[in-house]
């Protein structure tokens, strides 16, 4: 198959590891047509973690993003289809997993609006910064 379309980064948060969601958010995000182009496992320490919410450094919930986000293994991926960007934020739902519609990864695996199952980034700037802050070159298949 060729590939074509964009690339995002997507996490499949602590949360929903710890759940055992991993597959059948996997198999959602297979089933909506995006390629799975890297992916792994990985236990965020603080400074990774730090480093990749360095933007919401100054917000009030930082410390707890920081404690959630290395509170246990997360898997980091990387998404490509048409519009990769906007089409797994739809995909998501909204950031408080409390208002995302059914059907979305955080309506169906969220639990509130800082456990919510996932991560994607918001455009594809960032997108190209975090795959290369989680993958080397080597690591995309
Ligand atoms: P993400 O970056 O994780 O994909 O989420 P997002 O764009 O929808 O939301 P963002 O504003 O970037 O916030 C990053 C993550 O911080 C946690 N959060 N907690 N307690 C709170 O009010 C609060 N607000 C945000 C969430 O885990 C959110 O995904
Ligand atoms: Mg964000």
């Amino acid at each position: 198959m060729s590939t074509s379309g964009t690339m995002t980064f997507g996490i499949i948060k602590p949360d929903a590891v710890r759940a055992g969601n991993t597959g059948n958010i996997i198999q959602r995000i297979t089933d909506n047509g995006f390629r799975i182009r890297a992916l792994k496992m990985m236990h965020m320490s603080r400074q990774v973690a730090e480093g990749f919410y360095a933007v919401h450094r100054e917000r009030p919930f930082f410390a707890e993003l920081v404690d959630f986000m290395t509170s246990g293994p997360c898997v980091v991926m990387a998404l490509e289809k048409e519009n990769a960007v906007l089409a797994w934020r739809e995909l998501m739902g909204p950031t408080d997993s409390t208002k995302a519609p059914k059907g979305t990864i955080r309506g169906d695996f969220g639990s509130s609006v800082g456990e919510n199952a996932s991560h994607g980034s918001d455009s594809e700037e960032n997108a190209r910064i975090e795959l290369s802050y989680f993958f080397n070159a080597t690591e995309f298949c």
